[in-house]
């Protein structure tokens, strides 16, 4: 009777088989009905039994039995299988897709980085490398190469934040000048951006012991205020989208000769006089002048032969005045209501 234990196995490993193809309640039920039905294959199994001695029928009788059960377990394991999936699928597909999606705040420039992509726009299409300098500096580049020896009353103005006796936070970025001229022969254009400065101011609405400077630089033969006066312009055109006149005050920095303040003409009211220019149609913006020779000289540049101009504004200005920011502590603060305006 070998060969009803040799069945036995055969319809189990077809059934499993089987049951691994079974993905819904219908297929299931097929599936019952072909092993487990009135002619189903474990049903012929048990008909064998009947031509068998008593002993035979005790052995194998039991043996389809167990089959019988194992089949059974195994159908109803995979119909509460697919009722779960059934019941998981119905809830899935119960979502309302109506509901309103979670917000997705998207990040906003700070108005010095939209004033500094600006910035960058200009001179970079005028052909001018951007540097960067060092906001940790030896006093040689933040005063002494810059015509400022220890003893000179202009370093009064600049007060710093002294890191040893040699090392300070930078004053200005008029060191970068300096640190371009050593590594650049001449002819050369370079500005510095965005550069962070500082200076032990106490700070109210316009001033802050931390600000930004845009830098520029332009050594070559036979450049004059005329030159930078236009390059003024052609930067101003670039943040405030419209031509303005520059003029310049005589005024005096130990590293330009000469030197001035340079004022547009208020691009909100084209010298009408408004709010913001304080009704006088001009704009004071920072430094200016022609590079000093003896600070081409501490760079070994020959000032008989080159010349060239330098200027040095606050970007936080800048930013102050396109924008309509009324206190310089705001770009500062970080406060999320104030900068998601931008
Ligand atoms: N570095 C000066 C300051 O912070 C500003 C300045 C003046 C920069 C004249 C220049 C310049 O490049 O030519 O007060």
């Amino acid at each position: 009777m070998l060969f009803i234990a040799d069945s036995i196995k055969q319809i189990y490993t077809s059934f499993e088989a089987d049951l691994l193809d079974v993905s819904n309640e219908d297929q299931a039920e097929s599936l019952k009905i072909a092993y487990l039905g009135r002619k189903g294959q474990v049903r012929q199994l048990f008909d064998t039994l009947a031509s068998m001695s008593p002993e035979e029928k005790k052995q194998y009788g039991g043996a389809i039995n167990d089959l019988k059960n194992k089949l059974q377990d195994a159908l109803q394991n995979k119909l509460n299988q697919l009722q779960e999936d059934k019941s998981k699928q119905e809830k899935l597909s119960f979502y309302d897709y109506s509901l309103p999606g979670r917000p997705f705040p998207i990040g906003h420039q700070h108005p010095l980085s939209l004033i500094g992509q600006q910035l960058y726009d200009t001179f970079r299409s005028l052909n001018f490398t951007v540097v960067d300098g060092n906001e940790i500096e030896d006093d040689y580049h933040n005063f002494e190469a810059l015509n400022i020896p220890k003893w000179h009353p202009a370093r009064k103005m600049q007060d710093s934040f002294y890191i040893t006796e040699n090392m300070l936070l930078r004053t200005h970025t008029s060191t970068v000048q300096v640190r371009a001229m050593e590594k650049m022969k001449p002819p050369l254009r370079i500005v510095s951006i965005n550069g962070r400065c500082y200076r032990r101011d106490a700070s109210d609405a316009t001033h802050y012991p931390v600000f930004h400077q845009i830098e520029g630089l332009y050594i070559d033969e036979g450049l004059s205020m005329a030159d930078l006066s236009g390059l003024l312009v052609e930067m101003m055109y670039g943040v405030f989208g419209r031509e303005v006149e520059i003029r310049f005050l005589p005024s005096y920095f130990p590293f330009v000769e000469p030197g001035a303040e340079t004022l547009i003409s208020c691009p909100f009211c084209r010298k009408k006089g408004c709010q913001v220019c304080q009704q006088s149609g001009w704009i004071e913006l920072g430094g200016s002048g022609m590079v000093h020779p003896q600070v081409l000289r501490n760079v070994n540049i020959d000032p008989a032969k080159y010349s060239g101009f330098a200027f040095g504004w606050g970007v936080d200005r800048l930013a102050m005045l396109k924008y309509g920011i009324e206190d310089i502590r705001m770009l500062m603060d970080n406060h999320i209501h104030f900068l998601e305006q931008f």
